[in-house]
This record gives C-alpha cells, sequence and structure tokens, in this order.
C-alpha cells in the first residue's frame, strides 16, 4: 500500500502558502548564535515536498503505520508534508532550536482544520511540535521516522541507532546521506532525492 495516493498538486499550495514568508535558514542561524552552539548536528538545510512526495510514495507503508517522527524537525516541513501526503494520524516534529520549534508550531495553525476531499488525510490529524533534544525523547511507537542526517556526526549516528533498537517491528526509518549500519536495522532500499541544498542519497530502513 503506498501512502500516497493523489497527486502532490493537490496539496502543494496548501504546503506552499503555509510556508510562503518563512525563512527556516534566518530562524536557525538566530536561534544557533543565541545559543552560542556551532555544533554541525544544527546545520540547517529543509526537504521539499517533492522529495518527501517520493519517499513516502515508494514507502512499503502498512495499515500499522500511522505515526510519523521527525528527528530535528526545523520549521516543520517534513511534519507537515507527512501531513498532507501520508495517512498518519500523528505527525510529530523535535527540533532542539527553540525558534524553529517554535515557529513550526505557529505554522502548524495555518493549516486548515481538514484539508482538502482529494487528500488522503481528509480527516482530523494530530500535529505534535516539540522543543528539544531528541535524544531526551521516546519515539519507540513512531512507525515511520524521519532523520536528515547529512550532518550528524558518527556518535550522533550511533546514539539514535541505539535508541532506534526499541522501535516496533517493522517500523520504517528513513535517513538521508548516510545509513545506520546496526543489526536491528535492514536496508530496504536506497534512493536518489533533491532536497533544498542538492542531490542526496535517502536510506530506508526496516526495524527487524
Ligand atoms: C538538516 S535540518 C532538517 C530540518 C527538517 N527535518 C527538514 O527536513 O526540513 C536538521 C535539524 O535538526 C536539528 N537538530 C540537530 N540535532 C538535534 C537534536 N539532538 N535534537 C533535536 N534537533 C536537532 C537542527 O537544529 C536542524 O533544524
Amino acid at each position: 500500500m503506498h501512502s500516497t495516493s493523489f497527486a502532490l498538486k493537490d496539496v502543494e499550495h496548501i504546503f506552499n502558502s503555509v510556508y510562503q514568508d518563512i525563512d527556516g535558514y534566518a530562524l536557525s542561524r538566530q536561534g544557533k548564535n543565541r545559543l552560542k552552539n556551532n555544533n554541525k548536528a544544527l546545520i540547517y538545510g529543509e526537504v521539499t515536498l517533492t522529495a518527501l512526495a517520493a519517499i513516502l510514495h515508494d514507502l512499503p507503508i502498512q495499515a500499522q503505520h500511522r505515526i510519523f517522527y521527525d528527528l530535528g524537525s526545523g520549521t516543520g516541513k517534513a511534519v507537515v508534508g507527512a501531513a498532507l501526503l501520508g495517512s498518519f494520524e500523528r505527525v510529530v516534529g523535535i527540533e532542539l532550536v527553540e525558534e524553529l520549534a517554535a515557529t513550526a508550531r505557529q505554522l502548524a495553525q495555518r493549516l486548515p482544520p481538514r484539508f482538502p476531499p482529494q487528500a488522503r488525510n481528509h480527516r482530523q490529524i494530530v500535529l505534535e511540535f516539540h522543543h528539544g533534544d531528541f535524544r531526551d525523547y521516546n519515539f519507540s511507537d513512531g512507525d515511520v521516522i524521519f532523520i536528515q542526517s547529512t550532518c550528524y556526526d558518527a556518535a550522533l549516528m550511533h546514539e539514535l541507532a541505539q535508541k532506534l533498537l526499541h522501535q516496533k517491528l517493522g517500523s520504517l526509518i528513513i535517513t538521508v546521506s548516510q545509513s545506520l549500519i546496526v543489526p536491528h536495522l535492514r536496508v530496504l532500499k536506497t534512493q536518489k532525492c533533491v532536497m533544498g541544498w542538492g542531490t542526496v542519497s535517502v536510506y530506508i530502513h526496516e526495524k527487524i
């Protein structure tokens, strides 16, 4: 079963109107200056709706896949995109930089209470944006986990891999630019996608 059963164009205008006046890169710079934190993991970059649609379209989504997480969610583009494109019941973003997490929370208010009839999600969906370090969160209820991991170092990837030990069997973990090589995750597929900053490899893992 595919998670996107309708054209991207049906939801593109909603997505674009939510983000039309938002500069996530500037918000990220502002937050990092305030925190005086130059950690490489905080380097900002955004998923495009087209890339997310391509990723979700090809995922082996099952009926039990109901909860989507983005670990390091920025202004929430992956979370909002998953809400619009997917068949999830709950979509959750966790973001360390307060300026980004707060903006994502405000932007969620711009979404229509119900998505258009052509969207699969023609119903209420729970959107949550948390401000904090995803390493401190329990996301073991997540069925699909998205991680824009291009700038995450080996230590952070290792910590993530350990936390992902607690995911349900059959849950799907998406990483960008680098895969997770551990016995409890199997890479199902690799695909090329165009993100805000260029073409990257995307890895789809299954929890085994
Ligand atoms: C490359 S950006 C991706 C933003 C968003 N996922 C997207 O695709 O549009 C990575 C984000 O992860 C956040 N981040 C990095 N380490 C984090 C951590 N330990 N906990 C929460 N957020 C983190 C950064 O601040 C940044 O906003």
